[in-house]
């Protein structure tokens, strides 16, 4: 549910959450997708009290999941004392609607609860700016009667237009004349970053990228001798950081620890997300991190090499990390057939197991063959401990 005043979606304390096996879904895919959404409401500070799953061929354009089916999941969150109804899939406005008429409760969808996440996590003034703007380009289609005299409430940007003009539509043109504002901010933003970037050229810049809660900022830490934010919570990282480690005496690169993805991302958090993935795409190498303990990895790979791909990354580009390989026992992080080599390693970012060989691989892909071309790291960057030759 959102709450105007809060400028952004609300999770309440107790949630009951569905989830949807469309045709060639298995029931197990969908209760590990559940899994994931009962950890995100976790991340914003909710609890879950309930879950339901359901079988269905296609959704229902009405309701999602059939209106028999609404009214029984109402009752079940009833029963169970729960706040709000979450959905794993996107929802229509209209969908939210009838189903909050059917089912006697509060709805929202998973996109909502991500966006939550992110205005939390939201430090920067880049970060701050992109999440408003994914937000109200979430807001601007599901904008209904129930929202209105939006414009007095979000600091009076909207001014009403002609006679007879409805508060809805005044309220929909206010959205929009405060997303162009926001875009032509992030551009002037992303203008800044740009001079930075420049700045910095002389210095191979490695970024680390993937799922949410592969351990990116952990091996970030591992690899510049730093402190940030690791954390066992999705989209602990928000912003890209930036930091200089050596991989050898005279061979300093800079690490960029960006964003995690996720599988259904709103579009809007993905477009609007654009000028910090850049790191990713003007890196000389993408460092594509894995949770190779995590049952569903194969799914998480794929869903960030998607966003890679969109991205422009190729896989030439990318070295693969499978992370977390103290949580594996015997079993070998490797599949049949694959080696550790210069294309896919494995590590432990909490042991150190594999580090010096991850190293030696990026100093041996940056550096080879070059061995002046890389020039002192500018001074404006953060030094870090492990940064001197
Ligand atoms: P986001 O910011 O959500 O994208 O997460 P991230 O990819 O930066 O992950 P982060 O480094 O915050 O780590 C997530 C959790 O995994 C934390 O609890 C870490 O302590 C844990 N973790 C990271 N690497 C390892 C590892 O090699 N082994 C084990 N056992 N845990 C790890």
């Amino acid at each position: 549910m959102y709450t105007l005043e809060d400028k952004g979606p609300s999770v309440p304390k107790k949630a009951f959450i569905v989830g949807v096996a469309l045709d060639g879904q298995s029931v197990d895919e969908v209760e590990e997708h559940l899994d994931e959404l009962e950890a995100l409401i976790i991340s914003c500070g909710g609890s879950v009290v309930g879950r339901a799953l359901q079988r269905r061929r296609v959704p229902d354009a009405g309701t999602f999941i059939g209106s028999g089916k609404a009214k029984e999941i109402g009752e079940a969150a009833k029963a169970l004392e729960s706040e709000i109804i979450i959905f794993d899939d996107d929802l229509t406005a209209s969908q939210v609607k009838k189903l909050e008429k059917t089912s006697d409760s509060a709805v929202m969808d998973r996109s909502s609860v991500i966006l939550e996440i992110f205005a939390r996590r939201a430090r920067t003034r880049e970060a701050r700016t992109q999440v408003e703007l994914a937000r109200l380009n979430y807001l601007l289609p599901r904008l209904t009667r129930r929202w209105s005299h939006l414009s007095r409430q979000v600091g009076g940007i909207g001014v009403r237009g002609g006679e007879g003009e409805s508060q809805l539509e005044a309220d929909r043109r206010m959205l929009r004349q405060r997303i162009q504002r926001l875009k032509k901010e992030l551009k002037k933003i992303e203008k800044t970053r740009g001079v930075q970037r420049h700045s910095r050229r002389d210095v191979p810049v490695v970024a680390l990228a993937g799922y949410t809660n592969a351990g990116k900022s952990t091996l970030f830490n591992r690899l510049t001798g730093g402190d940030v934010y690791a954390k066992n919570q999705l989209f602990a990282t928000l912003d890209s950081r930036l930091r200089r480690g050596a991989l050898a005496p005279q061979r300093m690169v800079i690490f960029a620890d960006t964003v995690g993805f996720i599988r259904k991302l709103p579009h809007h958090l993905v477009s609007s997300f654009r000028s910090t993935l850049e790191e990713i795409t003007e890196a000389d190498l993408v460092l594509h991190v894995i949770d190779r303990s995590h049952p569903a990895w194969r799914e998480q790979y794929q869903v960030a090499r998607e966003v890679l791909e969109d991205l422009g990354v190729s896989s030439e580009e990318t070295l693969l990390v499978y992370n977390k390989i103290d949580l594996l026992g015997d079993a070998s992080p490797f599949l049949p057939g694959e080696h550790g080599s210069d294309t896919t390693l494995a590590v432990s970012a909490t042991t150190g197991e594999g580090l010096d060989t991850l190293k030696a691989t990026l100093a041996q892909r940056l550096f080879q063959g070059d061995q002046v071309s890389f020039g002192p790291p500018p001074s404006a960057l953060p030094q870090s401990d492990s940064d001197s030759p």
